[in-house]
């Protein structure tokens, strides 16, 4: 609907306590689907482009407004010292604005909502404004409605008033249609009739639902529009709801990638933030993890039990049973079982990460691979090198880091040491056993074990008696020899 959205003005609730959520952290901090619960709500709201957001914070909101402000430094924040009640909040985050919004619609939302979506609030917004009406209501029509204000319906069914549950009478407790806390108003009127919101009630809270009863007062409409999706509305007041909306937050978001083609092969063990992107024909196995924002081309295959944070996945590559963060993964690359990429890890195109290595802050080049039990700390490794069973990177002298180069088409032999700062040149190899303490120069072969000396009868004579010197002794007589006694 045209002018909607600058005309629009959203106030998000975000001062209330959370006690029960038995936290240092503040309730609309706690975290699902990647994001803050808070996190969600103002991603919702953003969709819809409102010309100004305000965010009610109080308390605890030493934490809470700067992580509003990194998420939306757009966002004015109104702080509600004490928590009065909603219709007081309304009143401060209408006092925080330059001017109180006069033309346009405000929309109330809280800030513990993390199912809500913006396609919900925007049909709301719409509807609200085609209606006319004074104050819309987002309701509800809920199975148990304690706790909710209940929608009181006239003779004629329009919207009289919300009653909050301690102030209804036995039959309008019986209501189950509720108010999801979701309002919106016509800024006019909600800027003139917030001031004439008393706190006569069971609460002595200022309600912001009282002002339905005051548009009725004053002949206005009043509208509601029940949300077909409840859980969308549904906050989190401990941590076993916040599972449980964490639970059903995964399956939709991994229900919306698999209709956009990525074969999910275990849904229930399958987890993905909300700003992971993937691509068509991804394949996901069970038990994986994929986190923050983390991004998989096409015909890749993570999984199974896999955990990626924050990592980039090239088309085609292949990534088993890996712990990953902040790593970049070329096309066709393979990775693991058993992999640990830590952050500034980058594998080219086809590379190879094998089993039991852990890489951090090292590239390592296209077609270039560290297939076995290795540690590659602060390197750069070139196109086409193929790094030894077992070799560690040694970038750590004990007070600083230092790199490790190792050039192109290289070949270095298993368990070899190279300690940084070093370079191995381009078509360079390196013998098995190798501590490569000074840089080897293109295509020379470094080594650098002492020649093997072998003591004849050293285990008959040092172990007499013992199971290994007893098969030595066989051995010998076996061959003939001079010791088999
Ligand atoms: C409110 C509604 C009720 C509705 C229910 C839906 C009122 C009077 N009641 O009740 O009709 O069915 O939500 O969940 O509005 N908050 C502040 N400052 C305050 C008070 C609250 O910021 O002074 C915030 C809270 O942090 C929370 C939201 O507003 O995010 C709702 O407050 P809460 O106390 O949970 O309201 P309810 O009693 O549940
Ligand atoms: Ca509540």
């Amino acid at each position: 609907m045209v002018g909607v959205s600058e005309q629009l003005t959203v106030i998000v609730l975000a001062a209330g306590g959370g006690t029960r959520m038995k936290s240092k952290t503040p309730k609309v901090l706690h975290r699902i689907g990647g994001r803050s619960m808070i996190g969600h709500v103002l991603s919702a709201v953003g969709s819809l482009e409102p010309g100004r957001v305000v965010a009610v914070v109080g308390h605890q909101r030493e934490l809470v407004a700067p992580h509003v402000s990194e998420l939306r430094p757009e966002a004015v924040l109104a702080v509600q010292d004490e928590q009065l009640g909603t219709g007081h909040a309304v009143r401060i985050a209408l006092e925080a604005l330059d001017a109180p919004p006069r033309e346009g619609t405000v929309l109330i939302a809280y800030g513990d909502t993390p199912l809500l979506e913006g396609a919900t609030l925007r049909s709301f917004t719409e509807a609200h404004v085609a209606a006319g009406a004074a104050v819309s209501i987002l309701s509800g029509i809920v199975a148990k409605p304690h706790g909710y204000g209940r929608i009181v319906r006239d003779g004629t069914g329009a919207v009289e008033a919300i009653v909050e549950e301690k102030d209804a009478s036995d039959e309008q407790r019986a209501i189950t249609e509720i108010n999801s806390g979701i309002l919106a108003f016509d800024a006019a009127f909600l800027t003139e009739c917030i001031a004439r919101i008393g706190n006569d009630n069971a609460n002595g809270e200022y309600y912001l639902t009282d002002a339905v009863a005051i548009a009725r007062a004053d002949g206005r409409p009043v509208t509601a529009h029940a949300v077909a999706d409840a859980l969308q509305t549904e906050g989190a007041n401990d941590r076993a709801q916040l599972a449980e909306l964490g639970r059903e937050l995964n399956r939709r978001i991994v229900t919306r990638w698999m209709r956009e083609g990525v074969t999910v092969m275990d849904p229930a063990t399958t987890w993905i933030d909300a700003d992971v992107v993937l691509a068509p024909d991804v394949t996901i196995l069970p038990g994986t993890q994929l986190l923050g924002a983390t991004v998989v081309a096409e015909d890749a295959v993570v999984g199974p039990d896999t955990t990626l944070e924050d990592c980039e996945i090239g088309a085609g590559a292949r990534v088993v049973r890996t712990h990953g963060q902040l790593a970049v993964i070329g096309a066709d690359a393979t990775v693991g079982p058993f992999a640990y990429l830590r952050p500034g890890t980058q594998l080219g195109a086809a590379g190879k990460i094998g089993t039991f290595v852990e890489t951090k802050n090292a590239q390592i080049g296209d077609g270039a691979k560290v297939p076995h039990l290795s540690y590659v700390g602060d390197a750069e490794i070139g196109e086409g090198t193929n790094i030894g069973a077992g070799t560690i990177f040694a970038n750590y002298d004990g007070v600083a880091k230092h790199r490790t180069t190792v050039g192109r088409h290289a070949k270095t032999g298993s368990n070899n040491t190279f300690v940084a700062p070093v370079v191995i040149g381009d078509g360079a190899g390196t013998a098995g056993g190798t501590v490569v303490r000074r840089d080897v120069p293109p295509g020379a072969l470094a080594v650098s074990s002492s020649p093997q000396r072998n003591l004849p009868g050293w285990v008959q004579s040092r172990r007499a008696g013992t199971a290994q010197a007893e098969a030595a002794e066989a051995a010998a007589r076996a061959a003939g020899e001079p010791g088999g006694a």
